[in-house]
């Protein structure tokens, strides 16, 4: 382990007028899930400062603690394919710009971040060519074993080099952006990757919607940047890239949007959709909001636990539902450990077996959960809420109820729906 590094200024403007406005304290990895043999060693496993600044400058949302990106990234247990909301995401993803952009087999589509290959085996289905870029060692090796060429290494020159200048037609980039520390360096590279009448696709989470809907759990050390689109296009201005359109996903981890770039002057700009998602910004990112957001974030830890401690007072059963990364926050932050919830159900083989860090609750295979016939499931996949409500209506008939933990923590049942 090594300590966080503390950058002193703002990631995109450079500029050092960082004000603090969340302090979550000292939390584990979100994503370092344990094996069996550490989870039982008392030694405790590294914590990091999780503080949230505001930008004066530009306005950007962001972490100054950096953790070693190795620690974070050479093994990684976060798969895209375990959701058919995220399968069907993707698929209508490949859909949308291949017809936009006409791709045909020799277009070269390049998904940085492609994890376990879903999205580009969505491309490669409607006959484009297809390439990964993946620094985690098992998602690449995953996604070359089921056939997509993949790149292992995090995106840079180098690959730069590899594609040739201007040689991707689409590049994607999908919860990846928000991770970038060297954020004008990634955006050079992407400009020398995109081809002149190419399009950059990036999805991000919507710090206005972070902030409205206080989901303070997808704060992690992974997620650098908390972005709106005005600092994201002022970015990308500086990289002779262009803001051409924005959609708004809602469902998508709890509100995301979909950004398209593209070389100046080659696709016309929707002026007027991201004209409002700039004047929305203005009121829903800056510092008053953030520090409602603490406050409401504080207040939502408080009740949560008290909830919680009041239904275990009263014998009842709880267990996690989903181990997200932000799972690990939560439970972490709010100490819920294993005196409250039994354990966390989670379809992701890579997951089960092994524990959520810090809290050390032992993950398990969903035929745990159907056994256990838990009074309470805190649903930690949140964003999955549909879904899993419309999978477990077993669960539900037979008396289980659901506890949302945002907006505000609520109960859901049966009965309440
Ligand atoms: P994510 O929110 O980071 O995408 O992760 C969602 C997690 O929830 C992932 O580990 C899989 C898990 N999950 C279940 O266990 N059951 C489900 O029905 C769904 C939709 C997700
Ligand atoms: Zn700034």
């Amino acid at each position: 382990m090594s300590p966080a590094s503390t950058q002193s200024a703002c990631r995109t403007c450079g500029s050092p007028r960082l004000r603090l406005g969340l302090d979550l304290g000292l939390l584990p990895l979100a994503n370092s899930f344990l094996p069996p043999q550490r989870a039982v060693d008392p030694t405790p496993e590294p914590r990091y400062p999780l503080r949230v600044f505001y930008c004066e400058n530009c306005g950007l949302i962001q972490l100054r603690d950096i953790v070693d990106m190795r620690e974070m990234y050479d093994d990684y247990a976060f798969l895209t394919a375990t959701a058919t909301t995220s399968l069907i995401h993707f698929d209508q993803y490949a859909e949308d710009m291949t017809r936009r952009l006409s791709l045909k087999s020799a277009d070269l589509v390049v998904d940085i971040g492609s994890n376990d290959g879903t999205l580009l085996k969505a491309f490669r289905r409607r006959g484009t060519t297809v390439l990964g870029v993946e620094p985690a060692r098992n998602l690449a090796n995953q996604a070359m074993a089921e056939g997509v060429p993949t790149l292992n290494e995090y995106f840079g020159p180098d690959t730069v080099e590899r594609i040739g200048t201007h040689g991707a037609r689409l590049i994607t980039a999908n919860n990846v952006v928000s991770h970038v520390q060297d954020l004008n360096g990634f955006m050079e590279s992407v400009s020398n990757t995109l081809a002149s009448e190419g399009i950059f696709a990036f999805e991000v989470p919507w710090v206005v919607d972070v902030l409205r809907h206080y989901n303070f759990d997808i704060i992690y050390h992974e997620h650098l940047s908390y972005f709106g689109f005005k600092s994201l296009s002022d970015l990308l201005g500086r990289h002779d890239l262009e803001l051409i359109d924005l959609q708004h996903f809602p469902l998508i981890h709890g509100g995301s949007f979909r950004g398209l770039a593209a070389h100046p002057r080659t696709f016309p700009r929707q002026s007027d959709t991201i004209t409002r998602v700039f004047q929305d910004e203005k009121t829903g990112a800056d510092f008053a909001t953030l520090n409602e957001f603490a406050y409401r974030v504080h207040d939502i830890r408080r009740r949560l636990l008290e909830l919680l401690q009041d239904l275990k007072r009263k014998g009842k059963k709880i267990v996690g539902y989903g181990a997200p990364a932000k799972a690990t926050i939560l439970l972490n932050y709010c100490s819920i450990d294993r005196s409250i919830l039994d354990f966390v159900t989670d379809t992701t083989p890579l997951k089960q077996g092994r524990f959520v860090p810090g809290v050390r609750i032992p993950i398990v295979h969903p035929d745990e959960f159907r056994k256990a016939k838990a009074d309470y499931a805190l649903l930690l996949a949140w964003n999955f809420k549909d879904e899993i409500l419309k999978k477990e209506q077993e669960y539900l008939r037979s008396g289980g109820q659901f506890i949302i933990p945002f907006p505000e923590p609520l109960i859901l049942g049966q009965n309440s729906r």
